[in-house]
C-alpha cells in the first residue's frame, strides 16, 4: 500500500487553490486505502469516478482563476491537467481489465499531484501574488 499523506510542500500559498488540493488529496488517500477495506473492484471503479470528477472540477475551478488573472501560462497549464484527465481514464481502464493494480492508479495519482501542486500551481500562485511570472 502506498502511504499517501498531505504535506507543508504541497501548500501553494492560494486559499482556494490549496483548500481543493487537499480534498483531492484526501480522496486519493481514500482510494489508497480501499484494498485493505475489502471493497469489490466494483467499488473501487466507482471511487475512482469520483476522484476524476473531482479533478475535472478542481481542473476548471483552477482554469477560472487563471482565466480571471490573464495567466501568461494558461494553455500549458491547461493542457497538463486535460493530459492528468486522460491518463486517469487509462490506468483505471487498465486497472479494471486487471493489467495493473490499485496501486498502480494511485502511485501515478499521487506523484502527479506531488509534482504538478509543487511547480505547475506554485508558479501560478506566486503569479497571482507577486504579479509576474517566476517561469519566465
Ligand atoms: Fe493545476
Amino acid at each position: 500500500m502506498i502511504k499517501v499523506a498531505w504535506n507543508k510542500k504541497f501548500e501553494v500559498g492560494h486559499e482556494r487553490i490549496d483548500f481543493e488540493h487537499k480534498i483531492f488529496l484526501n480522496l486519493i488517500r481514500e482510494a489508497s486505502l480501499l484494498p485493505e477495506m475489502g471493497s469489490s473492484k466494483e467499488r473501487v471503479m466507482r471511487h475512482l469516478d469520483e476522484v476524476k470528477k473531482y479533478a475535472l472540477f478542481h481542473f476548471t475551478s483552477e482554469e477560472n482563476i487563471m482565466f480571471d488573472v490573464a495567466y501568461p501560462d494558461f494553455k500549458k497549464h491547461r493542457q497538463e491537467h486535460a493530459m492528468l484527465l486522460a491518463l486517469l481514464d487509462e490506468r483505471s481502464h487498465q486497472y479494471k481489465d486487471g493489467d495493473i493494480d490499485l496501486d498502480g492508479v494511485v502511485g501515478f495519482l499521487f506523484e502527479w499531484f506531488a509534482l504538478h501542486t509543487t511547480q505547475v500551481d506554485t508558479r501560478l500562485a506566486k503569479y497571482i501574488a507577486h504579479g509576474v511570472d517566476p517561469g519566465a
